[in-house]
């Protein structure tokens, strides 16, 4: 079919090899059983130049950044003519990667306004891959991009290395998705049912408790039962409850470094 349309995943890593090109690949897997045309590009190989927000604002009208930028001539065609976006993050320092950072800002710049992606199905991932710290606001950026950018969005895919697997199959799954959505693409009418569709989605609400107690509750569902840290999270939820987050959070943080303690020797 001419007009059937590419999932286009993104892998925002330097490290090509890393988790965050297995994630995208995961969910390019996905789209392709479904049927779909994918291809996979690495930031690393196209690094977007800073926005200089230079004035006037011409790149809104004419589309086009002034300065020579090759990276984002190529990213910005491939994400206008594709049908479906899987967008993946490394997670630094609770956040996204550069690469990632400077692909958004620009695209914000120049395409935010027109709205040129409305309605395109879009997933989020992001792999914190080293003290699990950031799994959800590392995702936020990710989606406060796809949000601006007026794109459909599919549940964001948080990973960690105490859930990788787990986390795989479900951005194959989420491909799947992506690929069931690539040909039929549902704008937003208003800005309220956008806003409302981005506030509907799974862990972007979370708090840090919340937050923390997600990920404490990773580390010991990686472990074996026998490792008795339930109690410290029903601790931690009670203290929650009572309304004590100071103590919460300090309880929470105890489970989770007893739970790593124990993972690491595995
Ligand atoms: C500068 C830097 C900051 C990082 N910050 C975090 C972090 O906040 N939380 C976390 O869990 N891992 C953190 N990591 C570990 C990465 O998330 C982990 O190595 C991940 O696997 C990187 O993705 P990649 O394998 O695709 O390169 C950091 C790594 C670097 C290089």
């Amino acid at each position: 079919m001419s007009d059937d349309k590419t999932v286009l995943g993104l892998v925002g890593s330097p490290n090509k090899q890393g988790r965050t090109n297995q994630l995208v690949s995961a969910a390019l897997e996905g789209a392709a059983q479904a049927g779909a045309p994918v291809e996979l590009i690495h930031l690393a190989d196209h690094v977007v130049q800073p926005c200089r927000d230079c004035l006037p604002w011409v790149c809104q009208s004419n589309l086009k950044c002034s300065f020579p930028d090759e990276a984002f001539e190529l990213l910005s065609g491939k994400l206008l003519s594709c049908g479906a976006l899987a967008l993946g993050s490394p997670v630094y320092w609770w956040d996204v990667s550069g690469l990632v950072k400077y692909l958004m800002l620009k695209m914000f710049r120049v395409h935010a306004r027109g709205g040129p992606l409305n309605g395109l199905p879009a997933l989020g991932l992001a792999i914190a891959g080293g003290t699990g710290n950031g799994l959800i606001s590392g995702l936020r950026p990710v989606y406060h991009f796809l949000q601006i950018l007026q794109m459909r969005p599919l549940a964001p895919v948080p990973a960690t290395r105490f859930d990788f697997d787990q986390a795989l199959a479900r951005a194959r799954e989420q491909g799947a998705a992506l690929a069931g959505q690539r040909n039929q693409r549902q704008p937003f009418a208003s800005v309220a049912e956008r806003l409302s569709a981005y506030d509907r989605l799974p862990y972007l609400g979370l708090d840090r408790f919340q937050e923390r107690r997600l990920l404490a509750g990773l580390v010991c569902a990686a472990l074996p039962p026998e490792a008795g840290l339930s109690q410290g999270l029903a601790r931690a939820e009670a203290l929650r409850a009572a309304g004590d987050s100071l103590a919460a959070l300090e309880e929470i943080g105890r489970v989770y470094d007893a739970g790593v303690e124990l993972f690491e020797k595995l």
